[in-house]
């Protein structure tokens, strides 16, 4: 089982957009996905048009609102054919006062603890991390191996990345799975200098994880307000190709590791 962090401390660069059609890109392609939503404001449910009852917090916890004992499985809501989710949403203020009162050698390493699968029963989990860092990306990032981090190429993007590696870097020494997979530019104008410019710097730092970016496409942001993914809503459309061709080099990839080995 692969398992994939979306994750940069800047807000609003693409990761839910990300994490939402790569799952269901891979989870069409038969690949059994859980997503995992670790962002208090809850946008994944609202991008796959869902609600579910209760989600990471109850997962983690085993425990409802009213204090009543819930099974782990049962906190996993369906969402599509292969596709499952962990709800996010503003228990997870709640989630992360909780961990804060977890013994400090196992604080940081709960999720990783819990969120261990059957074999065989996944072959990804991919995390929507939430903008900035606490003691839930901590746990995002020891119970991840691969972080992909979507770099928006409008605005001051490379502002703040600096900041964001060293915490990776900091994670990396404790899980030593880690490693930083893929840099995914997004919201690419190619009719603007200031796109180009980002995109031929990243490609400079990060030649071996940088990925074919994903154009700045309307069909993008208007698909989660009809509460589906871009395959769902526009699959012709220019953000449906960019996100097919990101999960051929995700899946390729992860043959690529296996012959490795
Ligand atoms: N390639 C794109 N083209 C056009 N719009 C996009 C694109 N990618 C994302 N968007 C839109 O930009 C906004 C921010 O995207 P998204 O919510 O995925 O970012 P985020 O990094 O998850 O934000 P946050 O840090 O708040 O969680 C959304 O309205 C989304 O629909
Ligand atoms: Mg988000």
């Amino acid at each position: 089982m692969r398992k994939i962090a979306v994750a940069m401390a800047k807000g609003g660069v693409g990761k839910t957009t990300t994490a939402v059609n790569l799952a269901h890109g891979l989870a069409s392609m038969g690949k059994r996905v859980l997503l995992v939503d670790c962002d208090t404001q809850g946008q994944v449910a609202k991008f796959l048009g869902e609600k579910p009852n209760c989600g990471l917090y109850e997962f983690i916890t085993e425990r409802l609102e009213n204090g009543q004992f819930i099974a782990r499985n049962d906190t996993i809501h369906p969402c599509r054919q292969n596709l499952w989710m962990l709800d996010g949403g503003i228990r997870l203020v709640e989630l992360k006062n909780w961990l804060g009162e977890q013994p400090r050698e196992i604080r940081q390493t709960v999720l990783a603890q819990k969120l261990i699968p059957k074999e065989g029963a996944l072959d990804f989990l991919i995390f929507d991390c939430a903008p900035g860092w606490d003691v839930l990306s901590v746990n995002i990032l020891m119970a991840a191996t691969e972080v992909l981090c979507p770099v928006a190429l409008q605005g001051p993007s490379l502002q703040g990345l600096k900041t964001f590696f060293k915490y990776l870097q900091s994670a990396q020494k404790i899980n030593l799975d880690l490693r930083l997979e893929y840099i995914l530019p997004t919201m690419y104008d190619r009719r603007t200098r200031h796109s180009h410019d980002i995109f031929s710097q990243l490609k400079k730092y990060f030649g071996r994880q940088i990925c074919d970016p994903v154009h700045y496409n309307v069909r993008l942001s208007e698909a989660p307000t009809h509460g589906q993914t871009i395959f769902e809503y526009a699959a012709r459309a220019r953000g449906a190709r960019d996100y097919q061709n990101l999960i051929r080099r995700i899946i390729n990839h992860g043959d690529r590791q296996e012959k490795d080995t």
